[in-house]
Formats: structure tokens, C-alpha cells, sequence
């Protein structure tokens, strides 16, 4: 029978290279005096580990971050019985990059691009008794990525120990789009590749069995198989599920699917894929249809970092995250512009997201990294290097292995490809496409184009525009006279075309960050937050920041054909920058997980489950008594009223959507206070210290209030912890404010703060969301920055029963988080 084991714990590491002249180079020689190579818990990012330099070879696209060769060892025993009964094989979720994998002194593969899982058998490999696994990492050709990429082994590696005869890697493949129409039945189609690795031909029974989330059985099926010795073959069935609970962004309801082989009544094997139904359709009329129903997509792009973590996945890490986007009204992920880690997938699957799952940067035309941002380099590393004799191999893997996911709603075979204006691009564009359809029939294929109404030398030919099932528009805005008409100028050239918004702009700027005022360029700032984000000339001004967007939303929400909008982006990101930012502010929400105010921006126009009303900038502004300060408020109400000490300054409500007419064509619903198109409420109100409220109202009600106050210097320190209990290898996060001496949060707080744990747990990090702060994230302190600070620690195998967090700050009281520890 199978096992699959998680394969993360005895890991060592190095940093540096060896001779590799030599069939086994000298670090993956099973005999070796390895002090120098230090244990490390995978997943493993090294990248991360290392302060950022300004002269990194990566650039401000890679985040400045430090990169190289490094090497992983490992030690392990395997008791299996000999082959051929048996198949053992390491799985490798993910490798950045060009990784070669030796066991036992011997090459036994490898992989290039660093986003992509590979699988390797390696029974013939292994001896027994104690074995010794060696994996080279080399990302050393820098730059080669627009974004912060990570080094080294930072997704999950399993062993897979299995009968000869067994389900194919990725084998199984469930489409749901039978769906009856009355919704009522379903029929799944279920297709498992088995794999006969034994001596003899064999006659085989492939079972299937969908179990409900509650444990029920909802269908079953069964097919008889003939494999050849050392061949694969298929077997597909259709059963039919009645009265389906469907998949959706409100209801993500799954089931799990269980597959078997038998032989002469004995199990092979066994797999468990989880499922969902539901219909996906792109139609060029009503937009994106999940279940037959218009759903307009809100979404956002993300790079697979996790901030503190750099590349490595943490499941947590990702919940909180995406807990928050949906929190925000958010219901779709882009995955921008590589494959992400599986876990990812499986959250949007249990969380209601819909996926644009995302394979390739680059074709063949490698684009220009930057060293400094601005591309002063004309010559870059890239995936263009690779995509001649893996493109397709890689493209097969992300669909065999992600095409089960009910989240995934539409495939993208590039991001901005160059290709898209070279006479080759359609050529390039067709066969990639032609595999997506051959490996999954079921789901449509975009391309995100960004040079749709370019000049001639740079547009996007055509014939490739048109030979995409679904036309991804990158910045559809961003080209001047076209701006407000793009979509429907094309429209009424392509009546049947599909529309979908790949890449549009979000809203981000500096979580905190309120300054208006031009600073002096020779005061030294030049290069920084304050004159590259702020001053009257930043789209990313607190006051201006959600413009771009609501000139796009109010465009798309009117629009039935267009599918909806990936945005750029939800969470900042490391990479893509220049120094002395080491990341991009782009996000609704910072690297440490904190909202922004666009966060509150999005949620009250898409959030419509949940009331918003959302007041900023803070109300501390000493020294500017009189001065007039621009107060915004983000709502789903009617109309706001805003107070200050007090007093009425005035009350406001939206146009948009039209709030219609009563009866006559003249007599609207609603005309009695001042009116905006805009999507947000703006007041400009005279400071003075004290207390800003504001009462939101629905049909005349008050139903929501908010409250800002002038807050004292920070007294204290205060900690929220996001569970109770913590696991080995779990991760808890903690966040960490300043309270004044009334208890009131000081929102302009950079308090240093320490950090020790004791017991059964490390720090993994602490951010504070300013992507100017180069502390290394590892460090045991580091500032608050605009009042908050994220504390992250891991659960480790010990025998204190207790993870114990204390912080501390000068003058202050100690303040101490215990966490139980969890075996489950
Ligand atoms: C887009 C690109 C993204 C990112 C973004 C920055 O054109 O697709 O990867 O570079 O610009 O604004």
C-alpha cells in the first residue's frame, strides 16, 4: 500500500559550492566530514536568512537579496522491501532553482525551473540501511527574476513509498463540468493513469468512491484495466452524483474523491484527491458563469512570498492572509506569474477564492531584470533560458497537478509576454494553449496582455489577441485616448470575444503613511518613502490613492461582459523595487499581514455581507492646529455624517451606482445631501486635537459608528495572538501594538521592541510591514512602524509543554504570551 510522508526534518545546510568536475562532486559524497554543514528546517528559504545588500546580484528586482549556490544533505533510512515490488519515489513541491538531486553519490535528476514540483524514482538508488540524499541548489545567475524569488528547498518534499503497480504522479484527473443544467445531477467524469512498473502485464480494478464532507458515499463507479509490463494505461468512468452540493466562492463545499487498485482482490493502492462541482464558463455576453451564474470576479494578484518567511510556505502564513482578503470581499487569486506552492491551492479550494492559476513569466524573449530599477541592465537570466526544452514539460506539470482544484477557474499561459507583438508569439501562444486543452479540456486559457493598443512596433499582434479563449487585459486604462473605452471599443470589433482583467491597478501605498507635504529633495530623503510615495505628485497619497481604481471599478461593475478584475496587488511583495525599499507597496495589505486603509477601500465596495466604515488618516497632527486635513471615509453606508469634537463638519453620500428616481424621472431616492461618483467620502476638516466620529447610515438608520482620536506617547505594550495552542512545526502569529496611558493604540508608534521565547518554539521572525526597514526579518527586535508589529514564532519538539513569547521595550512593562502545546 502507499505511504506518503512528509520528508522535511534532518535536513543540513550549506552555503557554497564544491568542485563538480567529478561524477560525484564532493558535497554529495555519501562519506563526508560534514561540520560545515548546519541543520535546517525545511521548508527552507536561505535567501531570507541573509541581511539584503544594496550591490546584490539580484537587483531591486530580486528583492537586493543575497542568492548563490547552496547545498542540502541528508541522512535517512528506508526500510522497503526490494524492488520491483515496490517503488520509492521523493516528491519536490518545490526547488529554487536548477536543482540536481544525488542519492547515495549518484545523479538521480533534477529540475530548472524553481516554481514547478518534480518527482523522482529513486528505488534502484537506495541501500540498505542508512542513506544519503544531496540536493545542489544553483540560483546563481542573477538577475533573473522581476521579483524576490528565494533560494534553496522551500516548499515541502515527501516520500512516496508504493506497490509497482500504482496511480500515476498526478494521475488522476475528476471534470465536473457535466453538470445538469436543473443542477440536480452531475456526472463526473474520473480518468486514473495507472502505472505497471512490474515485470508481468497485468489485469487490474480501478475503483472510485466520492465521499461527502460529512462521510457519506454520493457515487461510486468502477472500470477494469489491462496494463502492459512497464507501460501506462487509463481508465475513465462517469458516475453521477445526485442532488450535488455545488463548489462556490459563498460556499466552497467539498467532497473527496477515493481511488483504488486492486488485483486478484488486494489493494494496490490507495488516493484520496479532494474535489468540488461546479461549472466555470467565460461567455462574451454575461461574463464569468460558476454554476450558470454570472459572478463578477473581485480579485487579486499575488507573488508566492510570505514576507518574514521570504519563500518558504507556511500554511498559516497563507490563512491569515487570505482569510483577510475575503474578509476584504476579495473571491479571486491570480497566482502571478508562477505556479504556487499545492497547499495555496488547497485554501482557495476550502476558502471560496477563484484561481487564475499562472505558468510562465517568460517565452523565449527573456525580459530585462533590473540591477538598479530602470533596467540598467540590458542582458538577464530568466525562464527564456529554459522554456525551449521544458516549457512543455512544465506546463504539464502545473495542469496535472493543480487541474483538481475546484478554485481553478481559467488557466494563464503568460504574463506579459513579449511574444504577444513578435510574428512568432501566435505560433509560440497556439501550442501552449493546444496543451492546456489536451490536458484539461474543461477549463479555458488567457494570456495577460499589456500591449494591446501599444504603438505599432510594441502592440500586440492580432492574431494573438484573438487566439487566446480569453483575452487577459493587463492595465486596460493605461493607454491614454483608449483609456475609458478599451473594453467596449474592442467589443464592438470582436462581438465574441471573452474579456477578463488580468492585471489592473489596485490600490497600495505605505501602511501609516499620511504625508502630504513635498519634502525638501535636498534634505537627504530623496530616495525614500517620503518623496517617492507621498508629496503632491504620488499616486499612492492617501487622499488620491483609490482613484485609479474607482475610475476601473465603476467601468467594470457596469460592464456584464467583462469576467471582473485581478488586481495589482493584494499584499505587498518582496522584489521589485529600488533601493531602499526592498519590496513593492502595491498591496491592499502590508508584508506583515496588516490592512491598509484600501484595504477598507475594497471592502466596502465589495464586502457586501458585512457593514464598512473606515475613517483616515489618524488624528495626530501636532504642530498643524488650523491647517485643513483631507479625512476620508470608506463605507457601504448611504451617507456618513462626520464629527469633529463635536461638532457636525458635514454629511455626504455616493452616486454610484445610481441611487434611481421615485416615480417621475425627476425626483430622485436620495438628494438631499452632497452627492460623489467617487466610490470613497472625503471631508477637508481645520485640525484640532480631540476626537473625529463619524455615524453611517442605511435607508436613514444609523448603523455604524467609528471613532479616531489624538492618542498620548505610547506607555505600554499590548499582544494579540492568533491561537491558543501550538503544534511542532506550527506557526502562531502575534501582533504587537503601542497603547497609550489611556489605552488607546498610538498609531504613529515605532517603539523598538525585544523579542525572546522560551520552550518549545523559535522565532521564525518579526515584521513590521516597512519595507525600508532592512532588519533581517530573523532578528530578535525590531521597531513598530505605524503602531503594529507582527511577532512569528514556530512550535519545535521539546518537552516544556509551553511556548513562551516576552516582549519587551524600554520602559515599559514586560509583557508575556504563553501557548500551550498541541499534539494533535
Ligand atoms: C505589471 C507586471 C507585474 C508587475 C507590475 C508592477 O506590468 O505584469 O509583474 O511588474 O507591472 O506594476
Amino acid at each position: 500500500m502507499r505511504q506518503r510522508v512528509l520528508f522535511n526534518d534532518g535536513w543540513t545546510f550549506l552555503l557554497g559550492d564544491c568542485a563538480l568536475g567529478d561524477k560525484t562532486p564532493c558535497f554529495a559524497k555519501t562519506k563526508l566530514e560534514a561540520a560545515a554543514f548546519k541543520p535546517c528546517a525545511l521548508p527552507h528559504d536561505w535567501s531570507v536568512d541573509y541581511p539584503i545588500r544594496q550591490d546584490a546580484p539580484s537587483g531591486g528586482g530580486g528583492g537586493y537579496a543575497v542568492s548563490g549556490v547552496g547545498w542540502y544533505r541528508k541522512c535517512f533510512t528506508v526500510t522497503v522491501p526490494e524492488a520491483p515490488e515496490r517503488r520509492v519515489v521523493l516528491q519536490f513541491d518545490g526547488v529554487f532553482m536548477n536543482s540536481t538531486v544525488y542519492l547515495n553519490g549518484v545523479k538521480a535528476g533534477g529540475n530548472a525551473y524553481g516554481y514547478s514540483e518534480f518527482a523522482i524514482d529513486v528505488t534502484a538508488l537506495l541501500v540498505p540501511g542508512e542513506n544519503v540524499l544531496a540536493v545542489r541548489v544553483d540560483n546563481s545567475m542573477q538577475p533573473n527574476s522581476r521579483w524576490y524569488t528565494g533560494s534553496g528547498i522551500y516548499r515541502n518534499v515527501w516520500l512516496i513509498i508504493c506497490e509497482s503497480i500504482h496511480i500515476a504522479q498526478n494521475g488522476i484527473f475528476i471534470a465536473t463540468n457535466g453538470l445538469y443544467k436543473s443542477q440536480t445531477e452531475a456526472r463526473v467524469q474520473i480518468q486514473a493513469m495507472v502505472e505497471n512498473d512490474s515485470g508481468e502485464d497485468a489485469d487490474v480494478g480501478v475503483e472510485h468512491r466520492i465521499i461527502d464532507a460529512e462521510g457519506n458515499e454520493a457515487a461510486h463507479d468502477a472500470a477494469a484495466l489491462y496494463v502492459s509490463a512497464g507501460a501506462r494505461a487509463q481508465a475513465m468512468v462517469c458516475p453521477t452524483v445526485k442532488n450535488p452540493r455545488l463548489w462556490s466562492d459563498g460556499d466552497p463545499y467539498l467532497y473527496t474523491l477515493e481511488t483504488l487498485i486492486t488485483k486478484d482482490g488486494k489493494q494496490l493502492d490507495r488516493v484520496l484527491t479532494r474535489m468540488g462541482i461546479r461549472t466555470a464558463e467565460f461567455d462574451c455576453d454575461r461574463g464569468f458563469l460558476l454554476n450558470g451564474t454570472p459572478v463578477k470576479i473581485k480579485g487579486m494578484c499575488v507573488h508566492h512570498d510570505g514576507g518574514l518567511t521570504g519563500a518558504a510556505f507556511y500554511r498559516e502564513t497563507w490563512e491569515r492572509r487570505l482569510t483577510l482578503l475575503k474578509d476584504m470581499g476579495c473571491n479571486g487569486i491570480r497566482c502571478a506569474h508562477n505556479p504556487p506552492a499545492p497547499e495555496l491551492l488547497d485554501l482557495c479550494d476550502e476558502m471560496g477564492f477563484l484561481v487564475m492559476d499562472e505558468a510562465f513569466d517568460e517565452w523565449l524573449l527573456t525580459k530585462f531584470k533590473s540591477v538598479e530599477y530602470g533596467y540598467s541592465s540590458n542582458f538577464a537570466y530568466g525562464y527564456g533560458q529554459f522554456f525551449t526544452e521544458h516549457a512543455e514539460s512544465d506546463l504539464v506539470t502545473m495542469l496535472r497537478r493543480d487541474r483538481n482544484h475546484p478554485c481553478i477557474i481559467i488557466w494563464s499561459v503568460g504574463n506579459e509576454i513579449p511574444e504577444q507583438s513578435a510574428l512568432e508569439g501566435v505560433r509560440i501562444l497556439r501550442f501552449l494553449q493546444d496543451v492546456c486543452h489536451r490536458e484539461d479540456p474543461t477549463r479555458l486559457v488567457t494570456s495577460a496582455l499589456d500591449n494591446l493598443a501599444a504603438p505599432e512596433q510594441f502592440c500586440t499582434r492580432e492574431e494573438f489577441e484573438c487566439a487566446l479563449d480569453v483575452a487577459g487585459y493587463n492595465y486596460v486604462a493605461r493607454w491614454g485616448m483608449r483609456a475609458e473605452t478599451l473594453y467596449d471599443e474592442d467589443r464592438r470589433k470582436f462581438p465574441t470575444r471573452r474579456f477578463i482583467g488580468t492585471e489592473n491597478p489596485s490600490a497600495g501605498g505605505v501602511r501609516g503613511c499620511y504625508e502630504t507635504r513635498l519634502k525638501d529633495p535636498a534634505g537627504g530623503a530623496h530616495d525614500s518613502y517620503e518623496t517617492r510615495l507621498e508629496g503632491p505628485a504620488s499616486r499612492y497619497r492617501y487622499d488620491r490613492v483609490t482613484l485609479d481604481h474607482e475610475f476601473l471599478w465603476r467601468y467594470t461593475a457596469s460592464r456584464d461582459f467583462v469576467a471582473g478584475d485581478y488586481l495589482w496587488t493584494g499584499i505587498d511583495y518582496l522584489g521589485e523595487s529600488r533601493w531602499p525599499l526592498r519590496g513593492a507597496v502595491s498591496g491592499a495589505i502590508d508584508t506583515a499581514g496588516f490592512p491598509k486603509d484600501t484595504f477598507y477601500y475594497f471592502r466596502s465596495i465589495w464586502n457586501k455581507r458585512n457593514t464598512t466604515l473606515h475613517l483616515c488618516p489618524h488624528w495626530n497632527w501636532p504642530g498643524r492646529e488650523g491647517e485643513f486635513i483631507t479625512v476620508i471615509a470608506y463605507t457601504d453606508c448611504d451617507e456618513v455624517s462626520l464629527y469633529l469634537n463635536g461638532r457636525l463638519v458635514g454629511t455626504k453620500g455616493y452616486d454610484f451606482p445610481n441611487v434611481g428616481a421615485l416615480g417621475a424621472w425627476n425626483i430622485r431616492a436620495k438628494n438631499t445631501n452632497p452627492t460623489t461618483h467617487d466610490l470613497h467620502l472625503a471631508w477637508d476638516v481645520p485640525y484640532e486635537a480631540g476626537e473625529l466620529r463619524a455615524v453611517g447610515y442605511k435607508n436613514g438608520t444609523p448603523v455604524a459608528e467609528q471613532v479616531v482620536r489624538t492618542t498620548g506617547a505610547p506607555f505600554r505594550l499590548a499582544a494579540a495572538c492568533d491561537r491558543e495552542a501550538l503544534a511542532v512545526n506550527g506557526i502562531a502569529h502575534i501582533e504587537v501594538k503601542a497603547l497609550d496611558a489611556d489605552g488607546v493604540a498610538v498609531p504613529t508608534a515605532d517603539t523598538l521592541v525585544r523579542l525572546r521565547v522560551e520552550g518549545d518554539a523559535v522565532l521564525l521572525g518579526m515584521d513590521n510591514g516597512n519595507l525600508q526597514d532592512h532588519a533581517p526579518y530573523s532578528a530578535p527586535e525590531r521597531r513598530l512602524f505605524a503602531g503594529r508589529l507582527l511577532c512569528v514564532i514556530r512550535g519545535i519538539a521539546g518537552t516544556d509543554n509551553v511556548a513562551r513569547v516576552i516582549l519587551s521595550a524600554e520602559g515599559m512593562e514586560e509583557l508575556v504570551v504563553d501557548l500551550a502545546m498541541s499534539f494533535l
